[in-house]
């Protein structure tokens, strides 16, 4: 008896003291998130795991639903003028994003901002870099009608597909019976993109526990990042995104957010994109004008105006910005 009731003392009190011992990492972390101390890694990286990270395998996928999405990301005659597909501007082999600063879209036109990657806009709560689409499903068709992407009309897209015999096939096979629609094309496209999920990264073996996964420049760039630099401030999560938008003082007339939302005070905030892939998706921010990421690292606004609170000066010396750069390049997939 007396036994028992000391080993039930034992576990009440383990319990206790690690529940206080994690509170106390706890409330270091949100501290340590406003303040410019350099945070413990390990610490971070705690913040990082509780955020779960969806594997592919854990995505519902319609394997014949993605072939198809698949075939008409890549088909061009889903613009007007058959020249210009998903495709030409989130290239596979750049990251999903585009080489060039605006991308081109029918008859050469050009576009005003960069192309972002696709990679991981599964886990996205909102879509473009003023988060004007709610769900892939909507975003799916927008560049579609956009006259300086595809410029082409849904309703034309949708006969061009009913004619064709291999795709009327295709979209029976996973739909059934009845007429290629809108919904089944945004449903199919927005599938495929499902899929497009960045691989295993050497920081995502680092925190996998393979230490040896990053260089010794990469890891002290991954203290600068959550530390002194206060990247994660903003790029945070597996994903390396608040989901939230700032303004980071371009300079140039895109109002971003704010046409969205009407308010003055979104003026100039865009979404804080992803930073995986991030080697392979040069040149970077909403309007391309930043060509590497050495440039995009040194990069902090034009004036004061508008700074955004979580967007403090740091002054960071030449070694500092290499390493965070080494860090940055540790997340592309292999
Ligand atoms: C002519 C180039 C071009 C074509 C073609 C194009 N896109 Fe895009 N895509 C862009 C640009 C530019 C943006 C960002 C636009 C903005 O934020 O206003 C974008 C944004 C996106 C996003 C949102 C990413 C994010 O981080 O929010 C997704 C998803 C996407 N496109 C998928 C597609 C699909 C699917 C197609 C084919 C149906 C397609 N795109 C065709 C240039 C293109
Ligand atoms: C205040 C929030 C915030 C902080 C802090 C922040 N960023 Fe960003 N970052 C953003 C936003 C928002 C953009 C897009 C801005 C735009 O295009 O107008 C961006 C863009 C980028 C890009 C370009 C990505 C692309 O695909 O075009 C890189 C690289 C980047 N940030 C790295 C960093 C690094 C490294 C740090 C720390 C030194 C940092 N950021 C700090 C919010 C932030």
């Amino acid at each position: 008896m007396k036994r028992s009731l000391l080993i039930l003392f034992a576990i009440l009190g383990m319990f206790f003291i690690g529940n206080s011992a994690i509170s106390i990492i706890m409330s270091d972390t949100s501290k340590e998130s406003f303040s410019r101390e350099p945070v413990n890694t390990s610490v971070v990286m705690l913040q990082d795991i509780k955020i779960k990270l969806k594997k592919p395998e854990e995505v519902s996928i319609n394997n014949k639903k993605v072939d198809l999405g698949q075939r008409l990301f890549f088909d061009p005659n889903l613009s007007k003028d058959g020249t210009v597909s998903c495709a030409t501007c989130h290239k596979p082999d750049h990251g999903f994003a585009d080489d060039k600063p605006v991308s081109l879209g029918v008859n050469g036109q050009k576009g005003d901002r960069n192309t972002p990657t696709v990679f991981n806009t599964s886990r996205l709560k909102l879509f473009f870099w003023d988060g004007r689409a709610m769900s892939l499903e909507e975003q799916a068709l927008g560049p579609v009608e956009n006259p300086v992407e595809m410029g082409e009309t849904i309703k034309n897209v949708l006969s061009k597909l009913n004619k064709n015999e291999s795709y009327t096939i295709q979209f029976e096979e996973v739909y059934g019976k009845g007429k290629i629609t809108k919904e089944t094309l945004a449903n199919a496209i927005a599938e495929f993109e499902k899929t497009v999920i960045s691989k295993d990264s050497d920081y995502d073996r680092f925190i996998a526990g393979d230490v040896m996964a990053l260089s010794p420049n990469a890891k002290r760039g991954l203290d600068l990042f959550n530390g002194k630099a206060m990247c994660i401030a903003c790029h945070s999560g597996p994903d390396f995104t608040d989901g939230e938008f700032h303004n980071l003082r371009l300079g140039d007339s895109d109002i971003g957010r704010g046409k969205i939302t009407g308010m003055l005070e979104d003026i100039g905030k865009f979404k804080t994109p992803t930073l995986r892939d991030i080697a392979n998706t040069a040149p970077y921010f909403h309007n391309g004008q930043i060509k590497t990421l050495e440039e995009a690292v040194a990069f902090d606004g034009i004036g004061e105006k508008n700074r955004d609170p979580l967007d403090l000066p740091v002054n960071l010396t030449k070694a500092e910005e290499k390493d965070l750069v080494e860090f940055l390049k540790s997340l592309s997939g292999r």
